[in-house]
């Protein structure tokens, strides 16, 4: 099997140690890294995931987990893996990308926040319906609604095959055919199937907020950052 996409060795130390960019390029000129048991003195040399790294001598393990939020453009699909279109993960210049999971996926047609963690725990928060942990997404819709929806999502709707009416959910009219909702649950294509039990359909779908982390507004399409402490423990602070 071809190796992952080589990176820079100073942005695989720095994620892997405390130190950083600066001290990495003093360690490498120092001769203090090894790549396979060689020195390399060159701190923006390309190496690849399998490569063993050592500083002064000593093995370096994995880094802690990992948290990024990224701002998912149309075209993309929410899988590690995908024969025929990109996938997020190929938006990530990070090393071990195939221990990242995508923590509560989105269509290929829809945009916005997609966290991405290698803590399967934390990603569970989010992820498991008994967590309630609500999603807002943006939608056009192609017909305009009218009032009498927000009390229809409050009450749950009956979904095609489907055993449950939805969870309560918040529908807010912006315009006549553009909402802002707030689901709790993740059920398949749910926004799209809530939308065309009424009769109406989304023409574009952008996720905003997964429990209180919000989609940083200086993210272009396609950019992804680590998120802050805050955000990360804010998962888990939702109600049970
Ligand atoms: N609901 C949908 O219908 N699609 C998504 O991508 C997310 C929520």
């Amino acid at each position: 099997m071809a190796d992952s996409k080589p990176i820079r060795l100073d942005k695989a130390i720095s994620q892997v140690t405390d130190l950083s960019r600066a001290e990495v390029k003093r360690a490498a000129k120092q001769e203090r890294i090894t790549v396979n048991g060689v020195a390399v003195s060159d701190p923006s040399s390309k190496i690849y995931e399998s490569d063993e790294l050592c500083l002064d001598g000593e093995l370096l393990g994995e880094a802690g987990p990992r948290y990024f939020m990224l701002n998912k453009p149309l075209g993309y699909v929410c899988a590690t893996k995908d024969g025929e279109h990109p996938t997020v993960l190929d938006l990530l210049d990070e090393p071990n990308k195939h221990k990242l999971h995508i923590a509560g996926r989105l269509d290929i047609d829809t945009t916005g926040l997609v966290l991405v963690t290698d803590d399967g725990q934390w990603s569970h928060r989010i992820t498991s319906p008994r967590h309630h942990c609500d999603k807002t997404y943006y939608a056009q819709l192609a017909d305009p609604i009218d009032d009498s929806a927000i009390d229809k999502f409050e009450k749950g709707i009956w979904l095609n095959n489907e055993k449950t009416r939805t969870k309560p959910a918040k529908l807010e009219i912006l315009y006549r055919n553009e909402v802002r909702v707030t689901i709790s649950e993740g059920r398949y294509h749910q926004v799209k199937r809530m939308f065309a039990a009424l009769g109406n359909r989304v023409l574009e779908l952008h996720r905003e907020r997964i429990g209180q982390i919000d989609l940083d507004e200086d993210l272009a399409e396609g950019d992804y950052r680590p998120l802050t402490e805050d955000e990360i423990i804010s998962v888990g602070n939702e109600s049970t």
